[in-house]
């Protein structure tokens, strides 16, 4: 799909689309094409008992001929004091579905306001109504038989924004193009089936994809990762015959003595439980199980491909857990990389162990000015947050701050959850330094987790955690995206990125 943004429409439209604002007079574009058509829009628009102008209400109006296109489509944009980027990018993505269930092969959309109510300027309106209109037109096929044409196949090629703020509104939107991609990307990841997506095979994908870019790509094999030391991110990957790796990507776009951002992810390209194995129910879903590391690539993807003036560095662990006769076991005790050892409680609380080791290479390596790290951990976040919002866990409150206000613009839910004393002294184990289960209950399960990743962070270094587990996957089809990876904590951080260190 083409989007652009025009001064005139295109004459190769067949539908016009018309958002509108509760209240909003016939003016304009769409007050000729209702003198055009004899009064057709005004009949629907003053008292149609099925258009409101709520946010993302589409109404579909036949044309005559005389008119050079088929079809109109009202565009409901609710409350004009109401508009937010976040609201546009919903509208922008009801707007998908209707064009594709209209048959739309070509669209053009008038925007011409002029002044509006609301904060958001024109050229913001229109680049995330187009974000919108984007991110929900993804769609996950490569697996279906192209030879036969499905009934959900769409054809809608094209849609233009017309309107005298064309160029501010293309300038915005090419960031926002880059973003897409980086989240077509991670739920292309997330959505990828486990036979094909395991260490290997995503250290292959991740160099292919982001190096024509002019990302560094490291791959740590799982000799060279043995030979090192990262005893716990090994542990979880040796009862797989598919071997672990680490890929570590560097983005160098800003002054070459700036200290990077860091971003970290867990890969558990498929989860198990191990040996202590997960019930059979559901246990397909447990190949999003890599949903924090698909994020660090998306990010990743997203700065290279619009050039970001920023240094980044982002590394994934990628094990797949497995039981088999070579399977590490609960009661296990294991080295980490950084020297600290792990008593082994539960075979199915891997995602820490592939993480610590994980934070600790990058904090020696990069050093990073701030690090963030992206994992679906743990049920316990599903159970407290649901599936709208991400759980954030965060050492130090200037950096939660600029989470917060970019997280919550960025059509992306996070919600801080506590961290301390109590929860650490859990994770302490009599045999070892550590251990990977809390001790008296399952209570506080995703604040546990989150503090054994705390005793691998340096001090005084800005830390946050995001589990991201109730909120990689849809379990339905959203407004912005099919059933399936989402992509989630790409939005949030991109905008976390560009409003804090650009
Ligand atoms: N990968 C799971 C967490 C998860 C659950 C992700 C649901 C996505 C959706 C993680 O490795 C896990 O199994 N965690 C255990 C930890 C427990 C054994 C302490 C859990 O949450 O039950
Ligand atoms: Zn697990
Ligand atoms: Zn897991």
């Amino acid at each position: 799909m083409k989007l652009s943004f025009l001064a005139d429409v295109n004459s190769a439209a067949d539908t016009v689309v018309f958002p509108v604002f509760k209240g909003q007079e016939l003016k304009g574009a769409l007050e000729s094409l209702d003198s055009q058509t004899g009064g057709l829009i005004a009949q629907h628009y003053n008292a149609s008992k099925h258009f409101k102008f709520k946010l993302g209400q589409t109404l579909v109006l036949h044309l005559p001929d005389v008119t050079g296109f088929s079809q109109a489509i009202l565009l409901g944009l609710g409350d004009e004091e109401k508009m937010t980027t976040d609201n546009a990018e919903i509208a922008g993505g009801k707007l998908c579905k209707a064009l594709k269930s209209s048959g739309v092969q070509h669209a053009g959309v008038y925007m011409d306001y002029g002044v509006t109510d609301s904060d958001l300027s024109v050229d913001l309106l229109i680049a995330h109504l187009a974000l919108g209109l984007n991110l929900a037109s993804y769609d996950f096929d490569k697996y279906k038989d192209k030879r036969e044409p499905c009934d959900d196949d769409t054809t809608l090629a094209a849609v233009d924004f017309i309107s005298s703020q064309s160029e501010v509104a293309d300038k915005v939107y090419h960031v926002l193009d880059a973003l897409a991609q980086g989240v077509f990307f991670a739920r292309d990841l997330v959505n990828e089936p486990p036979n094909v997506l395991y260490p290997e095979s995503y250290a292959e994908i991740v160099k292919e994809k982001l190096k024509p870019l002019g990302v560094q790509v490291e791959v740590l094999d799982d000799k060279k990762m043995l030979k090192m030391g990262m005893g716990s991110l090994m542990a979880v990957g040796q009862g797989s015959i598919r071997k672990p790796r680490m890929v570590i990507m560097r983005w160098n776009g800003g002054d070459a003595d700036d200290k990077p951002l860091g971003f970290v992810g867990k890969g558990v390209t498929f989860d198990t439980g191990g040996i202590s194995i997960k019930p059979a129910g559901q246990m397909d879903l447990m190949k999003m199980d890599m949903g924090g590391s698909a994020a660090v690539c998306g990010l990743m993807y997203s700065l290279a491909l619009r050039k970001a003036p920023v240094n980044v560095v982002g590394a994934i662990g990628l094990v797949e857990n497995m039981p088999s006769d070579n399977a590490y076991r609960p009661g296990d005790v294991i080295k980490a990389y950084n020297g600290k050892t792990i008593e082994v409680l539960n075979t199915d609380a891997e995602g820490r162990l592939v993480l610590c080791d994980t934070l600790s290479y990058v904090q020696e390596q990069d050093d990073p000015k701030v690090l963030i790290d992206l994992a679906t951990l743990t049920g316990a976040i599903l159970v407290a947050l649901g599936t709208e919002f991400s759980g954030v866990f965060c050492n130090d409150d200037d950096l939660w701050a600029k989470m917060e206000s970019s997280g919550a613009n960025s059509g992306e839910k996070l919600w801080r959850m506590p961290l301390g004393e109590n929860f650490s002294e859990e994770m302490k184990s009599k045999i070892a330094d550590y251990r990977n289960l809390g001790t008296v209950s399952r209570y506080g399960g995703a604040s546990t987790a989150a503090a054994f990743l705390e005793f691998f962070i340096d001090k005084g270094r800005p830390w946050a955690h995001m589990d991201i587990a109730g909120t990689a996957w849809a379990h339905k089809d959203k407004p912005l995206g099919p059933l399936g990876g989402t992509g989630a904590g790409v939005r949030a951080l991109h905008k976390f990125i560009s409003d804090h260190y650009e």
